[in-house]
């Protein structure tokens, strides 16, 4: 049998974790012929219910399943790994400030990132999908200088999928016939969905956008805030499609993108369209042979230049709140 690729999953009892797992464990992450080893790290607090998310895992009798540990400290929870799916993250509470939520992430992510500086696998490769995702990724990346940064990445492929289904329902056609849109920047309510580029069933997806009332008003924010939506909506935030996200944003990475596609990832940027370098920032990605390329050359005009204009600038004004506390 094929030597297990471990893979590290971070708040593995939360309902992300829940909705994570049991995928991972099945095949659907990197395909059928490889054995997965999990590791579950959590705090103290829910190892306990980790545990019987492992019994669960056990009784799914998987066969690609080659074992599961279960950690509270980062450094053996981490040690080894070769995929690290960073899904816990500290929520905002009643009353928090924002740099109380930076700076309470910052004491989740900067361990992490060193525990993966100190003791990952060479080839380990980092999702961060807990929130502030984009910025906590950063503060890992900055705990880790032995790893190359492009190992380092934050999710935006669930609003990629979202904005993916509000095109199809819009023209009217299946899913897989919408190809090359983008999310720019943040993974928050200034992030920009970009149709310019598209291909909708063959007709270019600046033709949906000459209806400006619909894109500005309905497309747009209906990406961004649809993560409000769904919690107003089912009283939870977004697991099951978080979880789907993740499994493809990782399936993609280390097994390739379609030919003629490319999908969207917060990876760090080395000033690709003006983002100014080490932000990690939301592009247009392909991947091929295990890394991210981001896809150059796209005219970008004054309405999307606008758009990503805003996003790069939150996400430079999070960058700077957690230097000026010390986390980067
Ligand atoms: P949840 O609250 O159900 O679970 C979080 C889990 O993380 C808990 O079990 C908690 O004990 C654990 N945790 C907290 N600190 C930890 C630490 N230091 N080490 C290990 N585990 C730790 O939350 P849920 O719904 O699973 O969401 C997780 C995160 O994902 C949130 O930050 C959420 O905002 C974010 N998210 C990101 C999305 C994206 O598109 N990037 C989409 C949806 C959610």
């Amino acid at each position: 049998m094929t030597t297990p690729v471990n893979v590290t999953v971070t708040g593995a009892a939360g309902q992300i974790g829940y909705a994570l797992l049991f995928r991972i464990a099945s095949g659907a992450m990197l395909g059928p012929d490889t054995p997965v080893r999990l590791r579950l790290l959590e705090i103290p607090q829910a190892v306990r219910a980790a545990e019987g998310t492992a019994m669960e895992l056990d009784d799914c009798a998987f066969p690609l399943l080659a074992g599961i540990d279960i950690h509270d400290d980062p450094a053996q929870g981490l040690a080894g790994t070769n995929i690290a799916l960073l899904v816990g993250a500290r929520p905002r509470g009643p009353g928090m400030e924002r740099a109380d939520l930076l700076e309470a992430n910052g004491g989740i992510f900067g361990p992490q990132g060193k525990a993966i500086n100190d003791g990952a696998a060479d080839d380990v490769r980092v999702l961060v999908v807990g929130n502030p995702a984009n910025t906590n990724a950063l503060i890992a990346a900055a705990h880790a200088p032995d790893v190359p940064a492009e190992r380092f990445t934050a999710m935006t492929r669930l609003d990629h999928n979202r904005a993916l289904s509000q095109v199809a329902a819009r023209a009217g056609v299946p899913v897989a016939d919408v190809r090359r849109l983008t999310i720019w920047g943040n993974h928050s309510a200034t992030q920009y969905p970009d149709l310019f580029h598209a291909d909708v069933a063959g007709t270019p997806g600046g033709t949906l956008t000459a209806d400006t009332a619909w894109l500005t008003d309905e497309f747009i924010p209906t990406v961004a805030k649809r993560g409000a939506a769904i919690i107003d909506a089912r009283g939870a935030s977004s697991a099951a499609s978080a979880a789907n996200a993740a499994i493809e944003h990782t399936r993609d990475w280390v097994l390739g993108t379609p030919e003629g596609d490319w999908t969207s990832a917060g990876v760090v940027s080395t000033g690709e369209y003006g983002v100014p370098e080490g932000l990690v920032c939301s592009f247009p990605v392909t991947s091929s042979g295990g890394d991210w390329q981001v896809v150059e050359g796209l005219e970008i005009d004054a309405f999307s230049r606008e758009r990503i204009d805003a996003s790069v600038a939150e996400l430079t004004a999070e960058r700077d709140a957690v230097r000026s506390l010390g986390l980067v």
